[in-house]
């Protein structure tokens, strides 16, 4: 569908589209391994906004990659930093040498000082908020956009719904302009978030089997076979280990992970392993484990990180195709609203 044939979607994420430079206000939140200059590139090229995963990669490779997705694309894409990666600060050095004009910080409370550096070389940034008091410090910190994200996603997650946050973020927060991910699967339900307020949206799940994505085809193939309830949160066994919850389609390397849990679970009750070192090892595992899926196609051991929203994952499809059924969907449902069609 052509920008001009579009009535009602121009203005319903009006704000989106003027933060981002875009045509349309969807984002491809960044996936690690998944997210790199290929798949970025397509999205931004097709009118979407791209969001480069920087994950645990030498800040070296992450300067590479941005120069890579540049050479592909002239149109603006932005760059997701993990707060709690070890190579947190020299990646905030990066963008800002880089001259990257979004950078979106995830992981943890992204850091005051970090916040100050990224807002004084004058990069545009975005953050996710769990909790709405979280958002107001944020917004009084300086951030120019939030990301909610509920638990519908694939990945790490909070143990909120998004048809939850969005109630309770789009109605509270107007300062900034706020993207609603998690559980986005159609332009239908798009339209229906962008009537509360939001500004625009991320998806992850269903650019995975893009043609354009450069994850390996058996990976792509699960997305294709599985169902919503697929898709299952990781559980915390015992509070002496705090874990962060991981949406992915269930197979051994979710089994894996459970073991290895209850593993250190042990190790940190009988005093062996401090409590720390085992959260560390928890997450080296996913990033491992997340590796051998998407790049090795090992979708036996490896993790098949995934969101509910993989019920809307039927084939492997151009990154322009998916981008215009969501547009058409959210178009469509939005006549519908205001008594059209
Ligand atoms: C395989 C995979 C890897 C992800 N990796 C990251 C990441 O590195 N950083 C991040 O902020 N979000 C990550 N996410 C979350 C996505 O950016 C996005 O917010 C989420 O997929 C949206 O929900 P959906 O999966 O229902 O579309 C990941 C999601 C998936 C499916």
């Amino acid at each position: 569908m052509e920008l001009k044939e579009l009535k009602y979607l121009p203005k319903a994420w009006k704000r989106g589209t003027d933060f981002l430079g875009t045509r349309y206000a969807i984002l491809c939140g960044a996936m690690t391994w998944v997210s790199e200059a290929n798949l970025v590139s397509a999205i931004s090229n097709d009118g979407g906004f791209g969001v480069l995963a920087a994950g645990n990669m030498p800040p070296e490779l992450l300067a590479k990659e941005i120069a890579k997705t540049r050479e592909k694309t002239k149109a603006p894409f932005g760059v997701n930093l993990i707060t709690v990666a070890p190579a947190f600060k020299d990646h905030v050095e990066v963008v800002i040498r880089e001259k990257c004009p979004f950078v979106f910080f995830a992981g943890s409370i992204p850091p005051g000082r970090a916040i100050a550096e990224v807002k004084a070389a004058g990069v545009k940034l975005v953050c996710f908020a769990p909790v709405l008091s979280l958002a107001k410090r944020l917004i009084k910190q300086g951030v120019d956009a939030l990301v909610i994200e509920g638990s519908e996603a694939g990945g790490h997650i909070g143990p909120v719904a998004t048809s939850v946050l969005a109630q309770e973020f789009l109605l509270n927060v107007t300062e900034v302009p706020v993207f609603v991910a998690g559980g986005i699967g159609t332009g239908e339900i798009i339209a229906q978030y962008l009537a509360l307020g939001a500004a625009g949206v991320q998806l992850g799940t269903r650019f995975v089997a893009a043609v354009e994505c450069v994850a390996h085809p058996r990976f792509k193939e699960a997305f294709i076979k599985a169902s919503a309830r697929d898709a299952m949160p990781t559980s915390q066994f015992d509070q002496s280990l705090p874990t962060i919850p991981v949406r992915a389609i269930l197979n051994e390397g979710t089994r894996d992970f459970n073991r290895l849990q209850l593993e250190l679970l042990n190790r940190v009750k009988s005093g062996e392993l401090p409590r720390e070192d085992a959260q560390v090892k928890l997450e080296e595992f996913w990033v491992g484990a997340l590796r051998r899926a998407v790049v090795e196609g090992d979708v036996e051991h490896g993790s098949l990180m995934a969101g509910q929203s993989v019920a809307f994952v039927k084939k492997v499809q151009p990154v322009r195709e998916i981008i215009e059924e969501l547009v058409a969907g959210a178009e469509a449902a939005l006549a519908r609203m205001a008594g059209e069609g």
